[in-house]
């Protein structure tokens, strides 16, 4: 009988020993926290499909964000939730300065703003009537080049409400570009751009569309990208960091923790993973019933994304997991 020379399990023996050989950490500045603001609300209001998330007032947001900061959290990602009759055809209330995400930035900004890195999402699909992500041509499609021109303006509206970061995610072609040029020309060079660059058009999103009362009908199919598909991931990321993107970011995360791979091993750019609502759905569903280790199951999702190649998360428990790991 011949005994193994070579022991993996020593190294795997004591708390103390697999803590010395521990390949990946999780530091809380690496966790960015998004956040939904409500047009009217005077007290945050519950989301039946993503439990412990609210679409926050004014006042509950710049609690949330102080707790966020306190805890050591990177960032905040903003989304703002217009009432049903500021919605029109063309997401109009997204670039007025007093519409509901401008507000919310220069609440975040002047609550928070040298503490962490103040970002909004960049795109229409919470402004419009339709609930597309851009403006529609007359046969029903959305029309890529007249959409960047609103990303444009947007833009310029949220750095000049004071966010650090913009985060285009409507998938135009071209949409980075047009973002860094009208930032640049309103004199905006300093503000950065996280581009949502590799979005897919799968089903984790379910949650996301209640917490921003979305109106869509049909899907994203002609803009977001199909799941089988690979190349076409890195072909997008090249044509991001060329047009300036500061930060590139996949999302969902944990079904594409091969594509998260295979961007960490192409660009030289900060990579970002979005851990979306139906991930922290499904988590919290299972928990609920009893059927999973909750908390151990979130840190091992949020270890795979970081060992998978993200360097940066989005997710709905950030500050809770900043908190544990202080
Ligand atoms: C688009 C946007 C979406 C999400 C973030 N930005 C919706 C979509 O692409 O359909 C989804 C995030 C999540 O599901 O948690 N503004």
């Amino acid at each position: 009988m011949s005994f193994p020379d070579v022991r993996p399990r020593r190294l795997r023996r004591t708390p103390a020993l697999r803590r010395l050989v521990e390949e990946t950490h999780i530091a809380p500045s690496e966790l960015v926290l998004p956040l939904f603001l409500k047009e009217g609300l005077t007290e945050p209001r519950a989301i039946s499909s993503l439990p412990g998330v609210v679409q926050h007032s004014r006042e509950s947001l710049r609690k949330a964000a102080h707790e966020a900061v306190s805890a050591g959290v990177g960032g905040l990602m903003l989304f703002g939730v217009p009432t049903n009759e500021h919605k029109d055809e063309t997401g109009s209330c997204g670039l007025d300065p007093d519409g509901i995400l401008n507000v919310g930035i220069r609440d975040l900004v002047a609550e928070v703003g040298d503490a962490t890195v103040i970002m909004s999402d960049l795109c229409l699909d919470e402004f419009t009537s339709h609930g597309h992500c851009g403006v529609l041509a007359p046969d029903g499609s959305v029309d890529n080049d007249a959409t960047l021109a609103i990303y444009a303006d947007m833009a310029v509206a949220q750095a000049s409400a004071g966010a650090h970061m913009v985060g285009p995610s409507g998938m135009m072609d071209g949409q980075v570009g047009v973002v860094r040029h009208a930032l640049d020309k309103a004199g905006y060079q300093d503000t950065s751009i996280l581009a949502y660059s590799v979005k897919y058009a799968g089903a984790f999103y379910g949650p996301f569309r209640e917490a921003v009362e979305s109106t869509l009908k049909g899907d994203r199919r002609q803009y977001q990208q199909d799941p089988p598909n690979l190349r076409e991931a890195l072909r997008e990321v090249d044509l991001d960091v060329a047009e300036g993107a500061d930060i590139v970011m996949v999302k969902p995360a944990l079904a594409y923790l091969d594509v998260i791979a295979a961007v960490h091993d192409r660009v030289t750019v900060p990579v970002a993973a979005y851990q979306v609502s139906g991930e922290y759905a499904m988590v919290e569903a299972a928990a609920a019933n009893g059927w999973i280790d909750r908390d151990r199951v979130i840190m091992e999702s949020l270890t795979a994304i970081k060992r998978a190649g993200a360097q940066i998360t989005l997710t709905y428990w950030a500050t809770e997991v900043a908190q544990r790991l202080r």
